[in-house]
């Protein structure tokens, strides 16, 4: 969850470096760190903060050189303090910026003190610079001490190496953690993504697992886990929707809220005929694999998981198929039964979640084939799933998901469609649904007509510490996605429940000071919901309640009512998610938090 990059250029590199640091910001921002090699020497500078504190430094302290590494941090091991961030070195000649969890530090560590290697961090990063130190000393080269390093290393790592003795190389490796060589004319880069090296190049050279490369300036060599040499293939980064500056609006968030009309499309362009879903677009062979699908298991984590619970009532009510939907910090430490016929799904917006990836990984020989519904092209879950149907939503920066839910609710709608077919779901119903999702765009955009209508609405919730949040059926998950959304970014303590759950417990909470809020479209369920919602009026809870009619819901006294346009039944948890993510958004700003990048939180959960 930290962000690495690095530069072997004939330019000064400082600039690049601080630029792709503050593009990966979004990994991690406790603090952040550069190392740049000036043709002498190794020079450093590292500040606790945010990345403006480093650019704060540099403007007083340049570092000048065409080799450089650096980091923006998401503290593991040791506080956000100025010794922890990276980079970390061994003497002076020697420099390391990692990205990932080393598990066995503690047994090198004390390897190392044994040999009289004295640390001045509580990092588990800083065994992996005196490691490398003691091989260099031992008579190896920088790339064989690399190799012999990670070879001893247990856990993630993603690694970016400089060595006063070879300035004209960049040294780097992956195992578990992201990593990307951008290639430049006459330079090139290391990034935790493409997005940190963008303004540089628009061509990538993806690692795999267990890589080790070798930068110069002209040339890059690549050896797999083995050892070989290998080729490894240069792709052109496809510019998805939306682009990666706030333009006009004051946070990423509420832009990546806004873009969302535009995104839905993007998600459905080219996948949708008249009357059907396209199933071309989830990779060769999509159709032979989907006939014989017998059972859905489907993981995740946070937003991307509540998008799995939703498509649960999707697969179950229109492909008739078993859904099972479980976290991936869960799934992938226990014993699963997976009947034969399984057809397992990952959700991810950045496709290197650390649990997720490790859920296909441990479960992808026993299943039927693996599909992924993710946002970031090229990414591991990409790369190592049998299928993938991309959710097309442009760079995520908010590290609160926004577009990244909804699109994936249009990717996993537009999977069951393609399931349902082979299962009974007649073609007249899924006409319906083609037809529906194609209003889905203009549905967004009347949604966030709303806008100051939510705003009003949210002062009520600045002086608060905690809210309730309240659905049935599909509109369950998307509370649920509110009350993170508003955990998140405001960090007033917010709850989820089936409404129907209420008096089995939380109904205890309600009181004047528990706002409750509830997403109360006009379907089968409204009766029922209107009852849960009379229980907590008569406790003395206030109401606001997003609705798909103002007479379904009487405004009144201690009852906030906004109403939405009408929505096709099956497009309700997405229509209904966006006027949650307005009312966190505007909670948020009341509040004076830092809307984009939450405290203790990143974008890219790329650790356990
Ligand atoms: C959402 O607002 C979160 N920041 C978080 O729960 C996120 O959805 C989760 O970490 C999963 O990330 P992924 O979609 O990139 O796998």
């Amino acid at each position: 969850m930290c962000g690495i990059v690095g530069a072997i250029a004939a330019r000064p590199v400082a600039e690049i470096l601080l630029e792709g640091l503050r593009r990966l910001e979004y990994r991690g921002y406790d603090s952040a760190g550069m190392a740049v090699w000036d043709g002498e020497q190794i020079n450093r500078l590292r500040r606790a903060g945010k990345v403006q504190a480093l650019a704060d430094a540099l403007a007083q302290h340049p570092l000048d050189g065409q080799l450089g590494i650096a980091h923006t941090r998401w503290a593991t091991h040791g506080k956000p303090t100025e010794n922890n961030a990276h980079p970390h070195m061994s003497g002076e000649r020697l420099a390391v910026v990692h990205n990932g969890i080393i598990e066995n530090f503690e047994s090198l560590k004390r390897d190392l003190q044994a040999q009289g290697y004295e640390f001045s961090s509580d990092t588990d990063t800083e065994v992996i610079a005196h490691l490398l130190d003691s091989a260099v000393e031992a008579g190896d080269n920088i790339l064989e001490a690399v190799r012999k390093t990670v070879a001893r290393l247990d856990g993630a790592f993603a690694l970016g190496v400089m060595h006063q003795d070879y300035p004209g190389e960049l040294i780097t490796a992956r195992k578990g953690s992201p990593l990307v060589i951008g290639v430049g004319i006459g330079e090139n880069f290391i990034g935790s993504d493409p997005l940190a090296l963008l303004q540089v190049t628009d061509r990538f050279i993806y690692l795999e697992e267990g890589d080790v490369a070798r930068l110069k300036r002209l040339g890059i060599e690549i050896w797999n886990a083995t050892g070989e040499s290998v080729e490894r293939p240069v792709l052109q980064f496809q510019h998805g929707s939306g682009s990666v500056d706030k333009g006009e609006y004051k946070h990423y968030m509420l832009k990546e809220i806004y873009e969302q009309p535009k995104v839905v499309h993007a998600a459905m362009e080219g996948r949708l005929g008249k009357d059907s879903v396209l199933e071309q677009a989830f990779g060769a062979g999509a159709g032979e694999i989907f006939d014989q699908v017998k059972q859905v298991q489907i993981v995740a984590c946070g937003t991307s998981y509540h998008a799995g619970l939703v498509a649960k009532y999707w697969i179950e009510d229109l492909a008739g198929i078993p859904c099972m939907v479980e976290v991936a910090s869960e799934f992938r430490y226990r014993r699963v039964v997976l009947p034969p016929g399984t057809l397992f799904i990952s959700i991810s917006q950045s496709g290197e979640t650390a649990d997720t990836l490790a859920a296909l990984r441990e479960i992808r020989d026993r299943v039927l084939a693996s599909l992924t519904i993710c946002n970031v092209p090229g990414s591991s879950l990409v790369r190592e799933s049998d299928l993938c149907l991309m959710t097309n939503a442009g760079p995520e920066i908010g590290v609160a998901s926004t577009k990244a839910f909804t699109t994936q609710l249009v990717a996993l709608l537009q999977t069951t469609l393609v399931l349902g077919r082979r299962h009974g779901l007649k073609p007249e119903t899924e006409a319906r649904i083609v037809e529906e999702l194609k209003q889905l765009p203009g549905l967004l955009e009347r949604v966030l007509g709303l806008d100051p209508a939510i705003e009003k609405m949210s002062e009520a919730f600045a002086e608060k510490h905690h809210a309730l949040f309240l659905g049935r059926g599909t509109l369950n998950p998307v509370a649920m996605e509110g009350a993170l959304k508003l955990k998140e970014i405001s960090y007033i303590h917010a709850e989820a429940y089936a409404a129907g759950e209420l008096k089995h417990g939380p109904l205890a909470l309600v009181d004047k000071d528990m706002p409750v809020v509830t997403v109360a479209p006009r379907n089968e369920m409204l009766d029922k919901l209107k009852a849960n919602l009379q229980e907590v009026r008569a406790r003395g809870g206030e109401l606001f309640v997003f609705a798909g009619s103002s007479q379904a819901v009487e405004p009144e006294e201690g009852v906030q009512v906004l109403e939405l346009p009408p929505v096709p039944g099956i497009l309700e948890p997405i229509v209904y998610t966006v006027p949650l993510q307005l009312l966190s958004y505007h909670v948020a700003v009341l509040k004076g938090t830092d809307v984009d990048q939450p405290r203790n939180l990143a974008k890219s959960v790329t650790v356990e």
